[in-house]
């Protein structure tokens, strides 16, 4: 298939903005006169120092990140911060504050279990992960040693509308499928993390902006890669930091500083989501999954309630080049991830082609 004839949907690793993809190839054999690909030189050399300083600084500024908070670029995937967080920031004989959501805030609660007493603050696995609860039906425990919670359901499609009132317990956030979709107030949280591959980078990187006074300290048995301290003094370069990963990101917030930065993307995402919702909402074939105040702008997720309609919904998608519109195998119908680099012409060719698709099979 030729790249021009897709629309990518992946919930992630996914699509990333051609202008970067064109960059990068273009840097690629010779980066800037060094006579190398970013994959080939040292992590330690001046040129790849300037790249790193770059990219970092641009991170700072798409999300005006206070000198209070670090930012690290980290290995392991979102679901090493499953564990990072705990040792680092919750004590022995400690507790913390989880709300589940979806899979993932599940898993994050799980996994912080093992490491001392975990209180659900929130839990909508009976209600299949349809809305998220309300500031007042949180149960908020005032000693909790943080809350932890996900701010977008990538499987599920719901997506947190406001930030939690948690007093002067440290606010800790998943924002791995919505993180540089909108402004952020960083210095509400006490530690943000996230997975590059939606909207940042290839998979490989993960990026956690810590605020400094929560760190160091981590228990005594924490893994040199697993204290945030220990990276904050070595500037996320302990060992060998995910190089290219980091390069690509700096491409990608460069592109979105072109777009109006993270309030450009607000817009855009609000329109992508609107339209696509707007459809739904008036179809007689589909229903949206997610409650209305509770929806993603970055996973839309729907079903015919018919699993073999929606086998031939995503099959039919495909063939037309609208890729990955298939459910999480948990969740089951369709979902659409109209993440920052998706175009609005994805979102209009989709829309198109369920409106096709419900002429053709409703009420038959
Ligand atoms: C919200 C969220 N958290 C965590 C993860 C797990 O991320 P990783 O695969 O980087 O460990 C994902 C992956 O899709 C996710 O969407």
């Amino acid at each position: 298939m030729d790249r021009n004839q897709v629309f990518n949907f992946s919930a992630g690793p996914s699509v990333l903005p051609e202008a970067v993809l064109i960059k990068a190839q273009a840097e690629l054999m010779n980066y800037r006169g060094s006579g190398m690909s970013v994959m080939e030189m040292s992590h330690r050399s001046a040129v790849y120092a300037d790249i790193f300083a770059e990219t970092k600084a641009r991170m700072k500024a798409a999300l005006s990140v206070p000198d209070t908070h670090e930012v690290l670029f980290l290995q392991g995937g979102a679901s090493t911060q499953f564990s990072m967080v705990p040792l680092n920031l919750l004590p022995e004989g400690g507790s913390a504050d989880y709300a589940v959501t979806g899979h993932f805030s599940g898993s994050a609660a799980k996994e912080a279990a093992k490491f001392g007493a975990v209180h659900l603050a929130a839990d909508t696995s009976e209600q299949k992960h349809t809305f998220i609860p309300a500031q007042a039906e949180l149960s908020l425990d005032p000693n909790a040693a943080y809350f932890h919670y996900c701010a977008n359901n990538t499987i599920y499609g719901t997506e947190w509308q406001y930030v939690p009132e948690t007093g002067s317990v440290p606010l800790v956030c998943d924002m791995s499928s919505d993180i540089l979709s909108r402004p952020v107030d960083v210095a509400k949280y006490g530690l943000i993390y996230a997975g590059a591959q939606k909207n940042m980078a290839p998979a490989g990187l993960t990026v956690v902006i810590v605020n400094k006074a929560l760190a160091g300290h981590e228990r005594p048995e924490t893994p040199l890669m697993l204290s945030y301290q220990r990276m904050i003094d070595k500037d996320s370069m302990f060992n060998t930091p995910p190089c290219w990963c980091i390069y690509i990101l700096g491409l990608v917030l460069e592109w979105l500083e072109e777009q109006g930065g993270v309030r450009g993307m607000e817009q855009i995402k609000r329109e992508r989501a609107r339209r696509l919702y707007e459809y739904l909402d008036n179809s007689a074939l589909f229903t949206p999954n997610a409650q209305p105040g509770s929806r993603s702008d970055m996973n839309v997720t729907f079903r015919t309630g018919d699993p073999a309609l929606d086998a031939l919904c995503v099959s039919g998608a495909a063939e037309r080049g609208l890729l990955n519109i298939k459910g999480h195998r948990v969740a089951g119908g369709m979902r659409a991830s109209i993440y920052n680099a998706m175009p609005m012409a994805g979102v209009d060719a989709l829309i198109a082609y369920l409106k096709e698709f419900e002429v053709e099979h409703h009420g038959k």
